[in-house]
């Protein structure tokens, strides 16, 4: 076997399995491709150790073209007819992502904060999809990068016990804390418990998703706040039943 060949094996073996042939993914993460060029190389990488690889979307998904030409210039045939960034601009951002992510592209489109920055003819500075989850690695983001993220608009004021970017990092703490007892009591909680999650604790935090992308903090902070003493004493429950030996997050 010759070394160029086992080179592109060992590639394409590390391409989630789930993924659809595709030729984006043939010349992009064509082990070639990369070595010339390290921008595109780096986007490719991105786009591995994102949630979307995971899940089994390509390139094609974000930009559009020609998942089926080989040639790059039939490949590279995006909607509207432009370039192949034309999908993924500022001002058609938040609709290409919003393409799967309806509700919360909604929320978020419709919220106050939005509507403000467009009308105040802040267009250009206001958050989109991207500023907070990233574009290619699109993914979770973690509380402690939040409050960078409000910053540059909300410097904190004199004499504010807690800041606008302080509040936000506190509530995105408390929000990985009920996902963190979300998975523990679906996964460990008795029959009662999993029936009382799914009818009636999980709409409210799916909710509570919305709310925090249309950026109203006050309602996420009263409705995270009843939400968080009921999960707590799920797992208190719990962890009488377990008699202390389950692992059980505070
Ligand atoms: C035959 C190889 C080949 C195929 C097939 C291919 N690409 Fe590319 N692509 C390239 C190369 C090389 C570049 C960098 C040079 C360029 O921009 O023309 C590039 C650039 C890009 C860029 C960046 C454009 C920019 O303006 O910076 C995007 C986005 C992209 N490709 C997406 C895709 C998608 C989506 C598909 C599948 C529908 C695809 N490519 C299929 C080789 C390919
Ligand atoms: C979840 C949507 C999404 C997917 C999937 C995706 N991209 Fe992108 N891509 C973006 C966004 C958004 C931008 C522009 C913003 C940015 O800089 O991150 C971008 C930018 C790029 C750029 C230009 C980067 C630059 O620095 O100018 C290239 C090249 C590119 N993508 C290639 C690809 C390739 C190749 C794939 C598949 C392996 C892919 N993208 C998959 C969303 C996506
Ligand atoms: C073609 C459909 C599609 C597009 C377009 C798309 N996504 Fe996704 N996204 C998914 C799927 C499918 C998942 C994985 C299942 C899930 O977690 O909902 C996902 C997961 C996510 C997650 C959750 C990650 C996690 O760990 O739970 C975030 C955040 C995300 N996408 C943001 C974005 C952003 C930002 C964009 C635009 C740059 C975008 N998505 C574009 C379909 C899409
Ligand atoms: C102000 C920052 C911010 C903006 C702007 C933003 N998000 Fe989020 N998003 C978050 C935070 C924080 C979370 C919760 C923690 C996490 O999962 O990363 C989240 C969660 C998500 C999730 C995961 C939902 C789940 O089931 O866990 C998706 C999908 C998502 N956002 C998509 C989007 C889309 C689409 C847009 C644009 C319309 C967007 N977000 C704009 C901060 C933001
Ligand atoms: C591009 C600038 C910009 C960014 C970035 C930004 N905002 Fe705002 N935000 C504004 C403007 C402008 C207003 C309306 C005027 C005001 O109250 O300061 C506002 C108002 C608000 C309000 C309501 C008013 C208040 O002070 O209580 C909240 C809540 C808010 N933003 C949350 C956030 C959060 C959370 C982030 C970060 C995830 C964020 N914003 C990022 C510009 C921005």
């Amino acid at each position: 076997m010759n070394a160029m060949f086992l080179l592109l094996c060992l590639a394409f073996a590390l391409l989630p399995a789930n993924l659809p042939a595709d030729t984006c993914l043939n010349c992009h993460g064509n082990p070639l491709e990369r070595a010339a060029d390290s921008a595109l190389d780096d986007c490719f990488q991105l786009w591995l150790d994102s949630p979307h690889s995971l899940a089994g979307l390509s390139c094609v998904h974000c930009h559009g073209g020609d998942p089926a030409a080989e040639a790059m210039n039939l490949a590279h045939q995006p909607p509207g007819d432009e370039e192949m960034l034309w999908s993924t601009r500022k001002q058609r951002i938040n609709a290409t992502c919003g393409g799967c992510h309806e509700e919360i592209f909604l929320a978020f489109e419709e919220s106050e904060h939005d509507q403000l920055l467009k009308s105040s003819g802040q267009e250009e500075e206001r958050p989109t999809c991207i500023t907070c989850h990233g574009g290619m690695a699109a993914g979770r983001i973690p509380s402690s990068e939040v409050a960078a993220l409000c910053l540059p608009c909300h410097a904190p004021q004199e004499g504010q016990t807690e800041s606008l970017p302080e509040k936000a990092e506190r509530l995105l703490e408390r929000m990985e804390l009920l996902g963190r007892l979300h998975r523990l009591i679906a996964l460990k909680g008795s029959d009662r418990q999993c029936t009382h999650l799914r009818a009636k604790l999980v709409p409210r935090i799916n909710q509570l998703l919305l709310d925090w992308h249309k950026l109203e903090l006050e309602k996420v902070d009263v409705h995270s706040g009843a939400l968080l003493v009921e999960l707590s004493a799920m797992r208190d429950e719990l962890s009488k039943q377990f008699q202390g030996k389950l692992p059980v997050p505070n």
